[in-house]
């Protein structure tokens, strides 16, 4: 593989689960493989998992690693072409990337939705460059429309924990004080599609996902009909697709709290975190042994891996 910004890279997910099952029971098998190589984890945004897992998934493999927070303590970036460059941002885009090219063998990029244009959000455009600049293999981290990382990670958890071969999947939007990126459900229903999973996803309305990411989910407007019989609830708020960017709905009826999840077939709970407790989902359930939330996280170390590895086995 040489970039990877979509789970659909993986090709084959019941193999690929079987790469990640691997690599999770012999974690130090490949140490070899990342010798004298870099890793380059530029991070646009905040992370707490993603910067800790990844960076833990390199070392597994034997590589150094270099993080750079670009907000922090790197020039301020400029991201236009033709602009005069007379304001705060001392450095660009497109020379930055082939410098960070230079320095390392694989780059990850974590460049979340910006809202300020649908368009370049959805033709992630801040990944895209550093492909087509940096010369070197590149994989997301979270962009403005994927986080396959972490849906790599979802499914393993899934796997792992399914007591039926086909389960039901629920999606369910739960409410939020802020914006947030249609990054996790996309790439989570994306996903959930290369499965043969009996996969639903409920949201008020105006808040349908982009039809690219959903063709053949069954969609739902009733959250309380899409939870009866569900096997796993994964929950996440995102801003609206249509009303791009907007917040239209702060609806608390939408949490997943006890009585939600009794609606279940006693369900598994699912949130990429970081969660904001009794917005989304209620402390009872966040903490109730059906909660998944933490060795869902602890599989991002995996997911991490057997991408980098499958990088590292290309290069
Ligand atoms: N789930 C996830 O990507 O977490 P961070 O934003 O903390 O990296």
């Amino acid at each position: 593989m040489r970039h990877f910004t979509s789970i659909k890279q993986l090709g084959n997910i019941k193999e690929a689960l079987e790469a990640a099952k691997y690599v999770k029971a012999n974690p130090f098998a490949d140490k070899a493989l990342g010798q004298d190589k870099t890793a380059l984890l530029v991070f646009f945004n905040n992370s707490l998992r993603t910067r800790l897992s990844t960076q833990k998934a390199a070392l597994n493999l034997g590589m150094n690693v270099m993080v750079l927070d670009v907000n922090q303590g790197a020039w301020k970036l400029e991201t236009e072409r033709g602009v005069v460059m007379d304001g705060d941002k001392s450095e660009h885009l497109l020379e930055a990337i082939p410098v960070m090219g230079s320095y390392a063998d694989v780059i990850g990029v974590r460049s979340f939705a910006q809202f300020k244009s649908k368009e370049d959000d959805y033709n992630e455009v801040i990944l895209n460059q550093f492909i087509k600049y940096s010369g070197k293999p590149v994989f997301s981290m979270e962009a403005a429309t994927r986080h396959p990382l972490q849906t790599f990670a979802d499914l393993l958890t899934i796997e792992e924990h399914k007591k039926t071969a086909r389960p039901k999947v629920v999606m369910t939007w739960a409410p939020h004080p802020k914006a947030l990126p249609q990054a996790v459900p996309n790439s989570f229903a994306e996903g959930l599609l290369m499965t043969d999973y009996d996969f639903v996803i409920a949201n008020p309305e105006g808040y349908d996902l982009a039809p690219e990411f959903t063709k053949g989910a069954r969609i739902t407007h009733n959250q309380d009909e899409a939870l009866e019989g569900a096997d796993f609830v994964y929950a996440k708020n995102w801003a609206s697709y249509e009303h791009y960017g907007q917040v239209l709905s702060k609806d608390m009826s939408w949490t997943v709290t006890t009585e939600k999840m009794a609606l279940t077939n006693n369900a598994f709970f699912l949130h990429c975190l970081p969660v904001r407790r009794n917005m989304i989902v209620s402390d009872d359930v966040i903490e109730s042994p059906q909660s998944l939330v933490i060795p869902e996280a602890a599989n991002r170390v995996v997911s991490a891996q057997t991408v980098l590895k499958m990088i590292l086995q290309d290069l």
